[in-house]
């Protein structure tokens, strides 16, 4: 089965062709950074207008890479939601359009499931039931996943996200968008026990994040040197500020995984690229005896070749919900019925995958 997937979420146009739900045969992001750095984050305005820009050509771009043509494409995955809705519509809209004129049937899937799934696009694969840690821009959470569609949310952030804390940082010591690259690059130079920046816990063995803390005693400690006209120690910030981030975001995983009884914990989201995050998961799971599993880097931030991936399990699940049964009372508010999850009928399917 060959599956074209689409996002277009937030600040990158990506198409992905995917054959049999595992091998990548071509995987093109186009990124917009260039246009959003002077404003110092996304202006949804420009994101759409860039992706209106962008879809075609990034589409023919991976049809090229993968040396076919569109006529041998069997299904369409496309990213719903969340993100920025002008951006959503342009690929939403894009994948209708190539549905309607030729023909070929469509999923849509949820964006954070993308990023849940991302792990499955490697060689070594997490065995289910695994602890997903998703940290990205918009999320951090720990969620538990059973299978391909069956995700539980155990934890998530009270306020900031990761990837949002690391951008609001990056800001604040004027540098450039996005902000989680710059940081983990010049952290590499900063030594990161200078600044003890506060950890939030939060109660007893509580699976939620919050780092709106750690954002507010970093612009503290900034305003405070700058009073007294003291030369800014932005690499040993930005290696103490990463420090207890990343502290606080694998010790919760773990514990998760730990109190849950499960062995293995993958990474995801486009803080998953941080580099000093994977060492410090990877040397804590294993002295807890826990298997991490870690995407590569480019699979971590935006990609559509999660979305193919994420839409070919729903296209399994559409073939397998042959078997769904009528019922005759509204199940609002109860439990969904065991099959037929994923209602799927061609080209104006629509997928009901559950985010967390
Ligand atoms: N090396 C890194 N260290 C820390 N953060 C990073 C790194 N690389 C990227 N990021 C952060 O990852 C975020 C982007 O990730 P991603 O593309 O998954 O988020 P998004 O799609 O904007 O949000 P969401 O997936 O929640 O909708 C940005 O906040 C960016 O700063
Ligand atoms: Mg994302």
């Amino acid at each position: 089965m060959l599956l074209l997937g689409i996002e277009s979420s937030c600040d990158e146009t990506a198409a992905a062709v995917l054959r049999d739900g595992r091998e990548v045969l071509a995987s093109v992001v186009n990124s917009q950074i260039a246009v959003h750095s002077p404003y110092g984050g996304v202006v949804p305005e420009l994101a759409s207008r860039q992706h209106l820009t962008n879809i075609e050509p990034v589409v023919a771009a991976a049809l090229t890479q993968a040396g076919i043509t569109l006529d041998e494409i069997d299904g369409l995955a496309v990213t719903q939601g969340p993100g920025l809705v002008g951006s959503l519509l342009v690929g939403l809209s894009f994948a209708k359009a190539l549905s309607l004129a030729k023909g070929i049937p469509y999923v849509c899937v949820d964006h954070i499931v993308g990023h849940l799934l991302s792990i499955f696009l490697e060689e070594e694969q997490p065995a289910f039931p695994y602890i997903a840690l998703v940290v990205s821009g918009g999320h951090s959470s720990i969620c538990r996943v059973a299978d391909y569609a069956a995700y539980e949310l155990l934890g998530r952030t009270k306020d900031d996200a990761a990837g949002e804390a690391f951008d609001k940082v990056a800001k604040l010591l004027g540098l450039p968008y996005p902000g989680g690259p710059a940081i983990s690059e010049l952290a590499r130079q900063g030594n990161r026990q200078a600044i003890d920046f506060p950890r939030a816990w939060l109660d007893g063995d509580s699976h939620d994040f919050s780092f709106s803390g750690v954002k507010t005693a970093v612009a503290n400690y900034v305003r405070l040197k700058r009073q007294q006209g003291d030369e800014l120690p932005v690499a040993d910030i930005c290696a103490s500020f990463q420090e207890a981030v990343v502290e606080v975001l694998a010790e919760k995983t773990i514990a998760a995984a730990h109190s849950a009884k499960i062995r293995d914990v993958a990474l995801a989201g486009g803080v998953g690229a941080n580099p000093r995050l994977r060492e410090y998961l990877q040397e804590l799971g294993a002295s807890r005896g826990i298997r991490v599993y870690l995407p590569s880097p480019a699979y971590c931030t935006d990609n559509a070749a999660m979305i193919a991936l994420a839409g070919y399990h729903c296209f399994q699940e559409a073939t397998r919900a042959l078997d769904t049964d009528v019922y005759s009372r509204s199940h609002l508010g109860r439990p969904q019925p065991k099959t037929g999850k994923h209602s799927y009928g061609g080209p104006n399917s629509v997928d009901r995958h559950r985010p967390c």
